[in-house]
């Protein structure tokens, strides 16, 4: 055979893995709870196209963490504009503590869960970090920031379809 019989055969294996990669994208995702949300995600990490469905798993927790990073900025800019020192006690230092425990520890331990143990202990302790940030929710803190609530709410959902990926991967 000639070289560009072994190159078409080469380039048919690498157009067949990427299409079932790219299929497995879509699998796992129709067994969500928000498909679109999954697939986006999943597709702007620009190795979801060779990953199997472990590193799915691991693609959603970094997405979660980055989500928790961008939270943990915007709790950080509300303490600068703060001129209050009461906000702080009330709302800023608890949520700001509580996202830093998700960044440091929830989020690594739900990555070296998914890798030496199980999918259902990583998603666990992703779960568990929504539960923590409730207490960056109470009526206090809304008070404060309406828009901080809502990023606090969009961070629990995101960690539910973070679950529901965990779950079915
Ligand atoms: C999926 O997530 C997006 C972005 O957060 C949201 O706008 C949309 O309503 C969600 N869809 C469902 C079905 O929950
Ligand atoms: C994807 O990229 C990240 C960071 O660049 C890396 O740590 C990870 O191991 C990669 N995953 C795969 C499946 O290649
Ligand atoms: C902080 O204050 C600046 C100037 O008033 C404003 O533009 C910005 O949106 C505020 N940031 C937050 C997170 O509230």
């Amino acid at each position: 055979m000639g070289y560009t019989t072994w190159g078409i055969i080469f380039l048919n294996f690498f157009l067949f893995l990427e299409y079932t990669s790219a299929d497995l994208v879509y699998d796992v995702c129709k067994q969500t709870r928000n498909y679109t949300l999954c697939t986006e995600t999943l597709k702007a990490s620009a190795n979801s196209s060779n990953a199997d469905t472990k590193n799915l798993g691991a693609i959603m927790i970094r997405a979660a963490r980055s989500r928790a990073t961008h939270n943990l900025v915007y709790i950080s800019k509300l303490m600068i504009n703060s001129t209050n020192p009461d906000d702080f006690k009330r709302c800023l230092k608890v949520c700001y503590d509580d996202y830093s425990l998700i960044v440091k520890a929830f989020i690594p331990n739900a990555l070296q869960s998914l890798f030496t143990g199980s999918n259902i202990d990583a998603a666990v302790s992703i779960l568990l970090s929504a539960d923590q940030v409730m207490d960056c929710q109470d009526d206090n803190c809304v008070e404060l920031s309406p828009s901080l609530n809502d990023r606090c709410n969009e961070y629990a959902d995101f960690t539910q379809l973070v679950a529901d990926v965990l779950r079915v991967a």
